[in-house]
């Protein structure tokens, strides 16, 4: 179900997804079977989604992102692919994010450039992540 007032360009979401109001999907986004995208959700170009992910609402996935089956995103929970960001320098240096099958990241988590979050990880709310994230481990506050 892709909700009406939903702006979603991609041709390429599996069955069972929503999509709900308010979100923009650009066209070379990929998302899977199976999803929940809340409302007031951003999914860039370069960006691919599993099967059976949970996006809360006002998370924005970036250009680079790759997101792995039956993960978790919060609300809120924060994405950056660019270390040293300037203004309208659209030459940066992409650091993709993966977030590994079962993971989950808390709600108003910062996930800085480059990190990959391991299977069935745990991101407390609130949480700056800095570098990788092993399986299974819980991380709190800045990592
Ligand atoms: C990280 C988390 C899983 C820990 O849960 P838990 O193991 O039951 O932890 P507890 O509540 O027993 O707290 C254990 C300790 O961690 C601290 N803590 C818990 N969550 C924390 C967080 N997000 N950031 C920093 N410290 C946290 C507690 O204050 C406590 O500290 P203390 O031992 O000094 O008193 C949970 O607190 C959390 O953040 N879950 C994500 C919730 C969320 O964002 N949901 C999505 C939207 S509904």
């Amino acid at each position: 179900m892709i909700h009406q007032l939903a702006d979603v360009q991609s041709e390429q979401i599996g069955e069972n997804t929503n999509i709900w109001q308010f979100t923009v999907v650009l066209p070379g986004a990929v998302i899977g079977e199976g999803c929940n995208i809340c409302s007031h959700c951003f999914i860039e170009n370069d960006v691919k989604v599993g099967n059976h992910v949970t996006v809360k609402a006002g998370v924005f996935l970036w250009d680079g992102i790759t997101v792995e089956d039956s993960v978790f995103i919060g609300p809120n929970a924060t994405f950056c692919n660019d270390r040293y960001p300037k203004s309208k320098n659209k030459e940066f240096h992409l650091e993709r994010i993966l977030i590994r099958r079962g993971a989950s990241i808390g709600a108003n988590a910062t996930i800085l450039p480059g990190v990959v979050i391991g299977e069935n990880a745990m991101i407390a709310a609130g949480a700056v992540v800095t570098k990788d994230v092993g399986a299974d481990m819980i991380i709190k506050g800045k990592y």
